[in-house]
């Protein structure tokens, strides 16, 4: 018997329009998915499906939403259900690893999982930092590079620390909340050995971006719905040589990277960063990797 899966409203959308995201669910099919609160709005079930559907593989990835007391819950339930995998988005990126086995080196580092992978024990790793850093690195090598980082939130922590591990020479944490950007200095610094500065966002910026190679906006400004919302940096204080990045995919192009656009620099939008974080995960789960192409033609088609 066929059981045709929807898996949410908007996918069985895409099954009409595109006529392969139909899921098939059988005693083989291993289980992937998400936990959060809100998981709502993921756009992470339109690329894991369509990549599992294209390398064909019998897994299913599906959202779920996890009040922050039923965590422990959820981790225990997701193992003794043999799930393969899960990804791990606000608020348990941090709280999730008291319910670990062991985690990797980045997620160690970072102090923060989205990827579990459920075997013989339960691991974390973090694959946002390098979903940004390989969307960068599309363009130019991060290596002795300076780069700087608009924000001190966990965004700007996974990013920075990947950062360094790729060899970039020097780390700008400009931050509206001065001791935040402080505070995460000191630990890069303390725990890689870096060559960081914080900074306020006032003139201490604008002179950290005069030889600037790569700037990374990790704050919410400009984010649906807010997309008009007054910039942090602005064209003047940018160059034609910079790459510019935001980690927002909604709007695609926001304020910052229309600003850079005007300066005649090259700008990565948000959505590089999720399709490449979630490849990532894909490979940690199944040790395939699925074509670029395959994740971005989902989340176009949705978009
Ligand atoms: P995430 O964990 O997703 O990175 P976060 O922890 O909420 O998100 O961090 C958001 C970052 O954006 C913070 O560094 C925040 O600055 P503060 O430390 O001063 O709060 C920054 N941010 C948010 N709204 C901002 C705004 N309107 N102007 C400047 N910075 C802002």
């Amino acid at each position: 018997m066929v059981i045709q899966v929807f898996v949410s409203d908007n996918i069985y959308y895409h099954c009409l329009l595109n006529q392969y995201t139909i899921l098939m669910i059988t005693g083989q099919t291993k289980l992937t998915g998400l936990i959060g609160d809100p998981v709502e709005h993921t756009l992470s079930p339109y690329m894991h499906n369509a990549g599992f559907k294209y390398c064909n593989l019998d897994y299913i990835y599906v959202p779920f939403q996890v009040k922050k007391e039923n965590l422990k819950k959820a981790i225990e339930g997701a193992q003794s259900f043999s799930f393969e995998g899960l990804n791990v988005t606000i608020p348990h990126k941090i709280d999730v690893i008291k319910y670990l086995d062991v985690l990797n080196n980045n997620a160690e580092l970072i102090g923060a999982v989205n990827t579990i992978k459920f075997a013989n024990e339960i691991k974390g790793y973090n694959t946002d930092g390098l979903g940004a850093v390989r969307a960068i690195e599309e363009l130019k090598s991060i290596k002795n590079k300076k780069i700087i980082i608009l924000g001190a939130g966990g965004a700007s922590r996974a990013i920075s620390f990947q950062s360094i591990l790729n060899g970039a020479s020097k780390i700008i944490i400009a931050n509206r909340t001065y001791d935040k950007a402080l505070k995460l200095t000191e630990n890069l610094i303390n725990k890689l050995d870096a060559d960081v500065k914080a900074v306020t966002l006032g003139n201490e910026l604008k002179n950290e971006l005069t030889d600037g190679d790569i700037l990374i906006n990790t704050t919410p400004i400009g984010m649906y719905p807010n997309i008009n919302q007054k910039p942090l940096v602005t064209s003047s204080m940018l160059h034609e040589d910079m790459i510019v990045n935001d980690i927002i995919y909604n709007p695609m192009e926001t304020v910052h990277l229309k600003e850079a656009r005007k300066a005649g620099a090259k700008t990565i939008s948000g959505i590089k960063m999720l399709i490449y974080q979630g490849i990532e995960s894909f490979k940690i789960w199944t040790g395939m990797e699925p074509p670029v192409e395959v994740f971005e033609k989902a989340l176009m088609d949705y978009i």
